[in-house]
């Protein structure tokens, strides 16, 4: 059922195992396997209305109207929904997406924002999706979106191709009380992003090394999820985190995401962990950090990282369920 409308919600996610590099760019195979635990406080609102009136797509982003390269993202996008279907094969969308994180934070959008998008998007069109459809769709907008479409803990598995690279959850929201407790550090001006990152990862002879051996931390977090054994997911998730960033500091150009205040909360959290504070570190393309914690950690983290010189804001969030749609508003 559509009356060429729906809206969706979706949670972020919080890489564990980071996804960096594809086998094929414009497919988003990825090179390696990678594991996210979805962010419930951090989410994306998306309504999709395929609209006969329109003679282009809109895109409304935070209540902006987007258009050039972002808007021809989306556009391409919902191309891949119009191939779906005839009902909509020859009409334009209006797309209202709203983040409930602050914008230009430097935290993923691009996660919640496709998984949403994708699920909304397919509704509106009168599609009727699989879990494993849909993440696979969400795919194609952004990699790491494919992870949102599922609930709690997330594996995202190499595939063969298009359509076996999707995502699926290994263990629900309420497997683990795991928190993300998120120092947003300040930034003076834009950094590369991760579509441009992954095009730069096999310039670096770090990556075939970090590809090679993901498998393995993989299999080690997972374990340690299945297991809620802290310590030995905190030993994987920063070694992992380390080894993205050392493909990305010596690819060609050099990506170099970390800020002085980034470094100084990666040594303060290996201390706090020597210490017997529950606690590791992850970052994404970006100088934020991520603290893994437990439950019982995350209000002496928060305490903590609010007093490094240049945290900005501390954001808390708990593991979160699968992006959904909502009733038509
Ligand atoms: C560092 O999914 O944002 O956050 O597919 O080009 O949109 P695109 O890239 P994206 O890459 C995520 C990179 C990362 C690690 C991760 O989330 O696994």
């Amino acid at each position: 059922m559509s009356n060429w409308k729906a809206t969706a919600v979706s949670c972020s996610n919080i890489a564990l195992i980071k996804y960096w590099g594809n086998r094929d760019q414009a497919l988003r195979l990825p090179s390696n396997p990678s594991l996210s635990m979805n962010l419930a406080e951090l989410t994306t609102t998306t309504h999709v209305e395929f609209d006969p009136s329109l003679t282009s797509d809109v895109l409304i982003l935070d209540g902006r109207e987007v258009t050039g390269s972002g808007r021809a993202r989306v556009s391409r996008f919902l191309d891949q929904v119009r191939n779906e279907t005839s009902e909509v094969s020859h009409l334009f969308a209006r797309v209202e997406s709203r983040n409930n994180f602050p914008a230009g934070a430097g935290l993923a959008s691009s996660a919640s924002g496709f998984a949403a998008l994708a699920v909304a998007a397919s509704a509106a069109a009168g599609l009727t999706l699989s879990e494993a459809e849909l993440s696979r769709l969400a795919r194609l907008g952004s990699g790491s979106a494919c992870r949102s479409v599922p609930g709690g803990f997330v594996e995202w598995a190499l595939g063969a191709d298009d359509q076996s690279s999707y995502a699926y959850s290994i263990a629900s929201a309420d497997h683990w009380d795991l928190r993300d407790i998120v120092a947003l550090i300040d930034v003076e001006h834009k950094s590369v992003g991760s579509t441009e990152g992954h095009a730069v990862a096999d310039t670096s002879p770090l990556q075939a090394a970090r590809v090679a051996t993901a498998p393995d931390r993989l299999a080690q977090a997972r374990s340690a999820v299945l297991g809620r054994d802290f310590a030995a997911l905190a030993d994987v998730v920063e070694r992992d985190s380390l080894m993205m960033h050392a493909v990305m500091i010596t690819s060609s150009p050099s990506l170099m995401y970390w800020q002085p205040a980034t470094i100084a909360i990666m040594q303060a959290v290996v201390q706090w962990r020597a210490n017997g504070l529950a606690a590791c570190t992850t970052i994404d393309a970006g100088p934020n950090v991520h603290v893994i914690c437990t439950a019982e950690a995350a209000e002496e983290v928060a305490l903590r990282l609010r007093v490094i010189p240049g945290v900005r804001q501390v954001i808390a969030a708990r593991a979160g369920g699968p992006a959904r749609l909502m009733a038509n508003l």
